[in-house]
């Protein structure tokens, strides 16, 4: 039996091996956010010659990429990119995805509107039929967050305004926006919800990634690594 951060660690790898084999050599990668993002900035940097560069959905990113020597670009001097590889926090069957549980929801859409190919990686764990257990991260201009959590309160959510872990102290994210997370929502509809929510005044953005979802996803499972497209 694996443990979770060994499931992530074995789609980090798998994805490592997605982009080699189906990326042709000097093109420009999209690097998501989090834990399992983490694993694949680690498990590509001994391949950072086969990039000419990436572009990155969070300074935390950044960060460990550029650590590793990555050329990090600014995403406003790309096209397109070929495949953008990134986290979720659930997935339901038709590659709809709920992202954000790390706060860098915005710019990772922004990213990953930019992609040809949006390749998921994640443990079985995050697998559900309907999405909404995990709360959904909403990013909001602060002055609104009263008035935009009652609307999302009107959806049959309870709200909550994230905070920094283990603090008191709001969470801020990398665009100066703070973060309404919706628990108790049970997603049905994610293209009609993700369009509902981001036609209230002062949301940014939301978590919800089905309009552009998920290309192929690796799964890591007890049996391994399964591959699947959408
Ligand atoms: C960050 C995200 C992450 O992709 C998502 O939270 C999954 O994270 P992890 O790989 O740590 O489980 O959306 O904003």
């Amino acid at each position: 039996m694996y443990t979770q951060d060994q499931l992530k660690a074995m789609v980090a790898e798998a994805a490592k091996d997605e982009v080699l084999k189906n990326m042709a050599p000097g093109g420009i990668l999209g690097v998501g956010t989090g834990s399992t993002a983490n694993l694949f900035i680690d498990a590509i940097a001994p391949h950072q010659s086969h990039f000419a560069g990436v572009v990155s959905s969070s300074q935390a990113s950044t960060d460990r990429l550029q650590k590793h020597g990555f050329k990090v670009l600014d995403s406003n001097s790309v096209q397109s990119l070929p495949m953008y590889v990134d986290g979720a926090d659930e997935i339901d069957p038709q590659g709809h995805m709920l992202k954000g549980g790390g706060g860098a929801l915005t710019r990772e859409k922004i990213v990953a509107q930019l992609a040809q190919s949006f390749i998921c990686i994640c443990d079985g764990s995050k697998q559900v039929d309907v999405m909404g257990k995990f709360p959904l991260p909403v990013e909001i201009i602060p002055m609104a967050h009263a008035q935009v959590a009652r609307e999302l309160e009107k959806l049959g959510g309870v709200v909550t305004l994230r905070k920094v872990k283990g603090a008191d102290s709001v969470y801020v994210t990398d665009n100066q926006g703070w973060i309404l997370d919706v628990a108790g929502l049970s997603i049905k509809d994610p293209v009609d919800l993700e369009s509902q929510i981001n036609q209230i005044p002062g949301v940014v953005c939301n978590g919800l990634f089905a309009r552009r979802k998920a290309n192929v996803l690796l799964i890591g499972e007890a049996a391994g690594v399964r591959r699947q497209t959408y």
